[in-house]
């Protein structure tokens, strides 16, 4: 997919990943719509990649608020077209510190899946008819290595993520004739803000930047067509496994 002129909108993009993500899209050309629900540190992400000469919009919303979803769709079209390019990468790991599934309260699970799962869906919902119509579009969901591995305190963002994953795969089936194309991406572990709350005694050092996973992102992205819809990836290693694929 070229990147340059994609519309293209970024859940999550006030920092980490998804702050990184818009600076690397609108880097290349894309017109991006960044979303979260700091309208400070969105601006600040918005000005940045002003000054360097790239286009970048903010949007203040809740992922996980069904009344939000219809307001930055119609938003994101107004400001940059039509979109070409979704990228579902607002996460929340529920309350920390985290916790054994026996002390998760049920509303802490429910507002995890509103969040990570139930918010891409109703997006995905408003965009995909447009896509399909115009026959292009690419929805990326950046997942997480706890979507495949049961680890201990990760049940409601692990569950999350692995229903994500399998939601790709669906959407990817049932629109395979529509020329609308679903990946997932898992990251792998960056130090960003959520790396911190979740593991805050880790070495910092040991983890990915951002920015170069976003970089590894905008290749996928610029390959997509190369890779079966509902593919499942990792950023690190995607290009190895797809060469060893075909
Ligand atoms: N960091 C890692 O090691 C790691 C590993 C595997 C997978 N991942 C995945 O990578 C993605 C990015 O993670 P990250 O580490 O960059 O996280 P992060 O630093 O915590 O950033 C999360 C972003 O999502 C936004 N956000 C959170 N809840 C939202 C909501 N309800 N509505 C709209 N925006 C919301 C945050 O802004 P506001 O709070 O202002 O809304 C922020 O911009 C996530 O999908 C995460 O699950 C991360």
């Amino acid at each position: 997919m070229e990147i340059r002129g994609l519309g293209a909108l970024v859940t999550g993009a006030s920092r980490g990943l998804g702050a990184a993500l818009g600076r690397a899209l609108a880097r290349e050309g894309a017109r991006v719509v960044l979303m979260a629900r700091g309208a400070g540190d969105l601006e600040r992400v918005v000005a940045g990649i002003r000054r360097q000469g790239g286009e970048a919009h903010g949007l203040d919303a809740d992922i996980g608020a069904k009344d939000d979803i219809y307001r930055i769709t119609g938003a994101a079209a107004a400001l940059v077209g039509p979109l070409d390019l979704v990228v579902h990468n607002a996460s929340t790991l529920g309350p920390t510190p985290l916790r054994p599934l026996l002390d998760t309260a049920c509303e802490d699970l429910v507002r995890v899946l509103d969040v990570n799962l139930v918010g891409p869906f109703r997006l995905t919902k408003a965009v995909a008819g447009g896509m399909a119509v115009r026959r292009r579009g690419l929805v990326v969901s950046v997942t997480s290595d706890a979507s495949v591995s049961a680890y201990a305190t990760w049940g409601a963002y692990s569950v999350s993520k692995a229903a994500l994953d399998h939601l790709g795969r669906v959407w990817a089936a049932e629109l395979a004739e529509s020329g609308v194309r679903f990946l997932t991406v898992d990251p792998g572990e960056m130090d960003t803000a959520m790396h911190a709350d979740a593991m805050p005694d880790a070495d910092r050092t040991a983890l990915a930047d951002p920015a170069s996973v976003a970089d590894r992102i905008v290749d996928i992205v610029r390959h997509a067509e190369r890779i079966p819809s509902g593919t499942r990836l990792e950023a690190a290693s995607w290009r190895a496994a797809l060469e060893q694929a075909s």
